[in-house]
């Protein structure tokens, strides 16, 4: 939760302080910055890799696994990140926990098998794809005995108090946020009446 507490502009903390600057209460910028966090390429990453970590199953199997990732040309969960282009420096405090936790718990496999995934995502990380914080967060709920669906409540809980300072901030000199966009379709066409087309 410490490590999850903050985390610059990152897309929930900016959804809670857009919200924010429309004048709406904390509430509403805390409900929109969760819908933000739960999304796959945020925090719902996180279930995403415990469910790639159980099908995998086995840590020989992480190379072939990636391989066809890449071959259909889909992201590996938990890899990847829009500001950092080496490892995120979270992740190596979750990834000593993950170590500790599945080993403890009896159950090393898991730390094995995200371990040979790690190691099969070696070529990319020269392209800037190196491993995130939900890479390791998954399987430590999973071995806390937390349900899948309870994931990115848990990740919010910890995320309130980046928010919250966030959105306090915001308010304090608020100005509405709203960017420009760039208009790029079809120059003006005539009207087609209903019956014509
Ligand atoms: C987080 C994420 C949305 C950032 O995407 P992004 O900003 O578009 O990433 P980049 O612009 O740095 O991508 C550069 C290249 O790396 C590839 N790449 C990025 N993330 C990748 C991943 N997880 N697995 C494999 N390749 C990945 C992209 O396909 C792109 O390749 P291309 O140049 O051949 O098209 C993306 O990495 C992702 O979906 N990751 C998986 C979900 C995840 O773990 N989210 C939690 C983030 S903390």
């Amino acid at each position: 939760m410490v490590l999850h507490a903050e985390h610059g502009s990152n897309a929930s903390s900016f959804a809670a302080r857009v919200v924010a600057g429309t004048d709406a209460d904390l509430h509403g910028a805390i409900t929109a910055a969760v819908a933000a966090l739960a999304g796959p390429a945020h925090g719902g990453a996180a279930e995403n890799v415990m469910r790639m970590a159980q099908e995998i199953g086995d840590a020989g199997k992480a190379a072939e696994y990636v391989s066809s990732k890449r071959a259909n040309k889909e992201a590996v969960m938990g890899f990847g990140h829009r500001v950092y282009r080496a490892e995120d420096p979270r992740a190596r405090h979750m990834r000593a926990g993950v170590e500790k936790l599945s080993r403890e718990m009896g159950q090393p496999h898991w730390y094995k098998i995200l371990e040979a995934v790690v190691d099969a995502m070696k070529p990319y990380a020269r392209h800037g794809v190196n491993v995130n914080v939900d890479f390791y967060a998954g399987v430590v709920y999973f071995l806390n005995g937390i349900a899948e669906d309870l994931f990115v409540p848990i990740f919010a809980v910890g995320r309130v108090p980046g928010w919250t300072v966030q959105v306090l901030e915001q308010l304090e000199n608020n100005i509405l946020l709203r960017p420009l966009t760039l208009y790029n379709g079809p120059e003006p066409r005539p009207y087609v009446p209903m019956e014509n087309r």
